[in-house]
């Protein structure tokens, strides 16, 4: 292996949810870190105060930028985060996603090639396959999306496979459930505007933030009929980055990976497990179902724990919803 202590990695939305976790991990096992995040949805606080690494605040799709980073910084790979995963938005607004998550990651790519940088960690999506026809859903799933994120997300995983045999640039490609929870130290978790994700949403209305958390359809097939959704914790997806980087500096192939916790959880119990972790009485309202939500999403990541040795630490829902509500008091207080 490769002195880890002398390799810089760019991390592209480091100032978000996931990449910022994901740093502090690869700090914690001594890698340079610079993060290149234009800040739309990233915070700067959580970079300049609790990471304390080097923010670029810039955006992907800057070509200029980008060959400057790579012409003053010795970056060996890149964890590739940024993007925009707000699933409605893509609907109404598709060109917003083609362009930032397709042609800012080519423009990426691009730049990484011309300086013969040719390992990159990317963030795709369970959104890749729709639909399924089985669960838990497996890495030879049919990929099948149903909206534009999702095709954005399918579209990069396409060009990885194609640059890979035409210029030899190695990936990783992880396609994630649904990340949950925060560090265990509760200082990075999940901070979106707007909010979409149903464990922030409980707590928020926890906190008295909102009044209360629709759930959408209570007649599917499942034992209580709410919806079923991996929640993967977001320490253990940081883990897995740094085993896919570290798979390919040790000369692995490119490969993809699916990381899931293995466990569905529905909404009706996450709803439950919030209110016995904060003692607050959340109320719920039952709502009409979504178009197109399908009943289970749970993934399979034998893959993952096989080749990378994967091991998730925090798979139960209860020690998941612990750290988020940790993050979530800490983050309300300095914010309100
Ligand atoms: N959160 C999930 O459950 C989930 C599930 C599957 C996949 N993903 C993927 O994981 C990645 C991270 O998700 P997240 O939840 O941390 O989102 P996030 O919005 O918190 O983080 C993304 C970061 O990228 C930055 N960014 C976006 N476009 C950029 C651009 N053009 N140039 C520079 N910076 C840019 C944003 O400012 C933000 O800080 C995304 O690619 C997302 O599609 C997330």
């Amino acid at each position: 292996m490769l002195e880890k202590d002398k390799q810089t990695i760019l991390v592209t939305g480091g100032a978000g949810y996931i990449g910022s976790n994901c740093v502090k991990e690869l700090i914690s096992r001594g890698y340079e870190i610079i993060v290149l995040d234009n800040l739309v949805y990233g915070h700067r606080d959580l970079v300049d105060q609790v990471l304390k690494v080097k923010l670029i605040e810039g955006d992907l799709q800057d070509r200029l930028l980008l060959d400057d980073i790579f012409a003053n910084h010795p970056i060996n790979a890149v964890i590739h985060f940024a993007a925009y995963a707000y699933v409605g938005e893509s609907v109404s607004d598709p060109a917003k996603y083609y362009r930032n998550n397709v042609v800012g990651t080519l423009t990426l790519l691009e730049a990484m090639l011309a300086v013969g940088i040719n390992k990159i960690v990317f963030s795709s999506t369970c959104a890749t396959y729709g639909i399924p026809e089985k669960i838990p859903i497996t890495e030879d799933e049919k990929q099948n999306p149903i909206n534009p994120y999702g095709r954005s997300k399918l579209m990069v995983e396409r060009i990885l496979q194609d640059f890979d045999r035409a210029y030899g640039l190695k990936s990783v490609i992880f396609r994630y459930f649904n990340a949950a929870g925060a560090d265990p130290l509760g200082q990075l978790g999940e901070d979106h505007n707007p909010e979409t994700h149903l464990i922030p949403l409980v707590l928020d209305a926890a906190l008295g933030k909102r009044d209360s958390i629709s759930v959408y359809g209570t007649d599917y097939p499942t034992p209580d009929g709410t919806c079923i959704r991996d929640y993967i914790h977001v320490s253990d997806l940081a883990d897995a980055h740094v085993l896919g980087l570290e798979y390919l500096f040790n000369g692995g192939d490119s490969n993809i990976f699916n990381l899931g916790n293995g466990n569905g959880y529905s909404v009706l119990e996450v709803i439950e497990t919030a209110r016995a972790v904060t003692a607050k009485p959340i109320k719920s309202d039952m709502c009409q179902p979504r178009q197109g939500d399908p009943s289970s999403l749970v993934g399979s990541s034998e893959k993952a724990k096989k080749i990378l040795n994967w091991q998730p630490r925090y798979y139960d829902l209860k020690t998941i919803i612990e750290h988020a509500w940790l993050w979530h008091q800490h983050r309300h207080s300095i914010l309100k």
